[in-house]
């Protein structure tokens, strides 16, 4: 049972929170260098293995790694870690979304691979902590979760940039019941945290060759938060306007059915969005291009960057003994983000192209999440041999013409 406040320790809790929040606006105006990984050696690059299905396929992403990186291990340019502790049994015991020594090893690594981990929900049998992905994204600050979702058969080449560290999330765990029959959560949206991943978002399509970039809000309804973000969007596109890029703004429920209208969807370059709607927009945007288990995504902020699935850690395909044949697309391409952003750019491009080829084109062998597909290794397997063979440009050149699905 949750504990229940009277009306006036509510109103000395939401001062407190005010002040919270405000701190943090002070924290975002210092300024952090981005981690420059071209002057960094070696950059290390941590593995946080997670739950359920988790374990396995971060497994078969780091097989695909190490398998890109081999004479940057040998030459002390890349080194990896294994961190362990990222799990539901040991945070259950340490009552922590990520215990104090594991965020240590954590901070001592440049970028992570963080395998999906499960997120108790009051009620479910685990100690009501907060979930370790918002954890992870607060303390590192990683301010920026760039989704993309491209479907080559019909045009469609999106980049989602959800807002990582405010909305809906920065106090989803600090709500409050008031008396016997209120329950307030908060939202929050500030100047600074919209500003730094809008200017994120147009600062991609200039450098990318994008010419729209799309703000999703609810602000005719949601008038203070959204509307500060619709604000910041519009403020911020006005330097970009010169560089031939357009802003509009979608409302977030027209906008989910507009991701499902075969006509207009393709127009649909980069979005820029609050947190929660981010949320619920990429895993629509996800399935779309053939399930949440094919999408990674990159956590970004100035000083690390976290690379994980869009999806969670699927107890119910533990349960049933399928663990073996989870896709491990999501975490691979996870990976490939990772490095290209450290600066593999080539060889993230090797893996993509071999992702789509076997996922999407030539699909020798598919997953299917059932005893009836391969299994996670199996597709592995087969990718790496995509990753290594002559006519892979080839092969993506001729899917790009002519996709088979
Ligand atoms: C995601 C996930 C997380 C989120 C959950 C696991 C807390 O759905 O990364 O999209 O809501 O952000
Ligand atoms: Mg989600």
């Amino acid at each position: 049972m949750r504990e229940r406040i009277t009306t006036q320790e509510a109103r000395d809790y939401f001062g407190a929170i005010l002040e919270d929040q405000l701190a943090r606006i002070e924290k975002m105006k210092t300024s952090v260098d981005w981690t420059d990984y071209s002057a960094v050696k070696p950059v290390i690059v941590g593995i946080c293995w997670g739950d359920g299905i988790g374990r396995i396929i971060s497994k078969h992403a780091e097989r695909v790694l190490k398998n890109m990186l081999p004479g940057e291990v040998d030459d002390g340019s890349i080194e990896f870690r294994d961190i362990q502790g990222l799990t539901i049994e040991n945070r259950a015991a340490c009552r922590k979304a990520i215990p104090d020594d594991v965020l240590s090893e954590i901070k001592k690594c440049h970028v992570i691979l963080k395998g999906p981990t499960t997120t108790p929900q009051s009620g479910d049998g685990w100690p009501n902590i907060e979930s370790a992905n918002v954890a992870m994204r607060r303390e590192l600050d990683l301010f920026a979760n760039v989704r993309p979702v491209k479907i080559s058969r019909e045009g469609i080449d999106w980049t989602f940039f959800r807002e990582n560290t405010e909305g809906a999330y920065v106090l989803g765990s600090k709500g409050i019941d008031v008396g016997n029959d209120l329950s307030v959560d908060f939202k929050v949206i500030t100047e600074q945290g919209a500003e730094r991943v809008i200017r994120m978002a147009f600062e991609f399509a200039r450098q990318n060759g994008y010419k729209r970039v799309t703000a999703v809000t609810k602000a005719n309804v949601v008038k203070a938060t959204d509307g500060r973000f619709s604000r910041v969007a519009k403020r911020v596109s006005e330097e970009y306007r010169q560089h031939g890029i357009v802003q509009d703004e979608w409302y977030v429920d027209i906008m989910a059915a507009k991701l499902l209208d075969k006509q207009r969807r393709k127009d649909f370059q980069v979005i820029v969005l609050p947190n929660l709607y981010g949320d619920i927009l990429t895993d629509e945007a996800a399935q779309l291009q053939g399930g949440v288990g094919t999408a990674g995504s990159a956590n970004i902020g100035k000083r690390w960057a976290m690379f994980e699935a869009i999806h969670g850690s699927a107890p119910r395909m533990v349960e049933d003994g399928r663990e073996a044949f989870a896709d491990p697309s999501s975490m691979i391409r996870a990976g490939a983000m990772l490095l290209k952003h450290i600066g593999y750019k080539e060889k993230a491009f090797r893996v993509e192209m071999a992702l789509d080829i076997a996922g999407q084109f030539e699909r020798k062998i598919s997953i299917t999440g059932r005893k009836d597909g391969a299994t996670g290794e199996e597709f592995t397997s087969y990718l790496l041999d995509l990753v290594g063979s002559a006519d892979l440009e080839k092969k993506w050149d001729s899917f790009v013409e002519k996709p088979a699905i």
